[in-house]
């Protein structure tokens, strides 16, 4: 199977940014820029925001998505949401695992696959972020981390369920930085996830995955990223926060 039958995703991570009517106002600068888009676009905001967003997205091609969910379906969880308060509203997507969940607020391979299941089963498409520390790239066990946490994030995730993933390839060291992976790089550590779909779900499967990368993607780098074989979107942070740098990489996404 070719990459161009894959579905190439962008999604935007808003992070902790944007009150009420600046998501507003950025939104309303982004609809048309993206309006003829080649591509899924995907913008994850913060929980007060997703309201908001899927409102002002409704008849166009921008999807809405949060950037965390529990596992758990309700209960005594005291500031956590859950993924059937997500669909209710409308939104699509998720991201999970994200490095700063898992660096900041004690994320663990565990917890991410229980998030996954859950959100599957609340029919959330989820966005899985993977990606190795620079001190492991520089011991030279990129591959051996991201085959981990691959294996123990998608444990007892099914082939039909898999395929409604997307996989966010992030090395941490790239991640709000500046320093982007080589396009190289990158292609290389999403191909070796590719191959660990195969050897998980079979080679038919590891193909219908969409696997991004992310870490300071931007206008500028989004063209060589993308046209890789193994890479079929992106996750932005930064440079979705800004409706022109957004869509430029949209546009090389639908042209890559
Ligand atoms: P960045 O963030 O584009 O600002 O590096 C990417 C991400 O954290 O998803």
């Amino acid at each position: 199977m070719k990459k161009n039958v894959r579905k190439a995703v962008i999604a935007g991570n808003w992070k902790m940014n944007k009150t009420r009517p600046e998501a507003k106002a950025l939104i309303e600068a982004m609809k048309p820029l993206v309006s003829d888009a080649g591509c899924e676009v995907v913008i994850c905001t913060p929980y007060t925001n997703l309201e908001t967003a899927v409102e002002m997205t409704e008849g166009t091609n921008i999807k809405v998505g949060a950037e965390n969910v529990h596992f758990e379906k309700s209960g005594a969880f005291t500031g956590e949401i859950s993924a059937d308060m997500l669909t209710e509203i409308g939104v699509e997507y998720v991201i999970i695992g994200h490095s700063e969940r898992r660096q900041y607020f004690g994320e663990t391979d565990e917890t991410v696959n229980k998030r996954t299941k859950a959100a599957l089963s609340a029919g959330l498409k989820p966005i899985v972020c993977v990606g190795e520390l620079l001190w492991e790239r520089e011991c030279n066990i990129t591959e051996e981390v991201v085959g981990r946490q691959i294996k123990l994030d998608f444990y007892d995730v099914s082939a039909e369920d898999i395929k409604k993933c997307v996989i966010a390839y992030e090395p941490v060291w790239a991640i709000g930085t500046g320093k982007t992976a080589t396009a190289e790089q990158a292609e290389e550590v999403c191909a070796f996830i590719r191959g660990k779909l195969a050897d998980l779900y079979g080679n038919d499967v590891a193909q219908a995955v969409t696997v991004q990368y992310g870490g300071s993607m931007n206008a500028g780098n989004a063209a060589e990223l993308l046209s890789k074989e193994n890479i079929d979107g992106g996750l932005i942070g930064g440079a979705s926060l800004k409706a022109p740098d957004f869509a430029e990489i949209v546009k090389a996404a639908t042209n890559g």
